[in-house]
């Protein structure tokens, strides 16, 4: 079976990650898969953007869960990587699953935890919204929901229990209870980081039939060696330059 390779944040050394410059990359060069984060404002619009703040990746500044939507869609999410890029926006994830619909291209979707004093309620507000938002997905398009969130994995699938969810787990949060995370959020996939990722524990996870996709591998030569260990994908800045690697 092919390999996936999946386009983290679009291909972001070509494009300002998470937009649609970004996404419209990753059709122009085949690649099959996009990965992107999903986060909520202050009035519940939600918004493909990984930081939990604008400041990095636009022009504007503040937190994404105290500000309002107007200030995300006025937001220059472009100029900050090249000038030809000025004026791009921060997709709606409605606009984003236009563009999946559209283009036909698979998806990796991560649900971002929601930080601040609304947290939990927001953090539900995103998943309630998310779940709707994808009644309007067509079927030929591949989608995984991840979260470095068990929490919000969980209200997910109770939400859309047909759908297939992926446990984030950095090198870090990949302790010895890794399975009952996964089987606490009815999760068949897991997306282990690349840092610290030993080929037993990939073969491990392997053997207990999970589908493995490890992120974020901008090295060719660490990608075919868990490629060789026994990885169903890998999540990459430059996807690109690893479409050799899908056979
Ligand atoms: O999906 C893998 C990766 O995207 C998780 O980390 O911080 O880049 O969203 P981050
Ligand atoms: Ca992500």
């Amino acid at each position: 079976m092919d390999k996936k390779i999946i386009a983290h944040r679009g291909i972001p050394t070509l494009a300002p990650e998470n937009t649609m410059a970004s996404f419209n990359v990753v059709v122009n060069q085949d690649v099959k898969w996009i990965e992107t984060d999903l986060s909520i404002t202050k009035d519940e619009k939600v918004f493909v953007i990984h930081d939990d703040k604008l400041n990095r990746t636009t022009n504007q500044s503040g937190s994404i869960e105290t500000v309002d939507s107007s200030d995300v869609l006025n937001a220059d999410a472009g100029y900050w990587f090249a000038e030809r890029f000025r004026g791009e926006k921060v997709p709606t994830l409605d606009q984003l699953i236009d563009f999946l619909n559209i283009h036909k291209v698979n998806a990796n979707i991560e649900l971002k935890g929601v930080v601040g004093d609304n947290a939990n309620y927001l953090a539900d507000k995103l998943v309630e919204k998310f779940a709707e938002a994808l009644d309007n997905l067509d079927d030929h398009v591949d989608l995984i929901i991840s979260s470095f969130n068990p929490i919000m994995l969980e209200k997910m699938y109770k939400l859309r229990p047909n759908l297939k969810y992926a446990v984030l787990f950095s090198r870090e949060t990949l302790g010895d209870d890794w399975n009952l995370v996964m089987q606490a959020c009815h999760a068949k996939i897991v997306h282990p980081d690349s840092s610290g990722l030993t080929q037993a524990k990939l073969e491990q996870m392997k053997d207990y039939g999970y589908e493995v996709n490890v992120w974020t591998v901008d090295d060719v030569n660490r990608a075919q060696e868990l490629l060789k260990w026994g990885a169903d994908g890998i999540i990459t800045n430059i996807a690109d330059r690893m479409l050799f690697l899908e056979k």
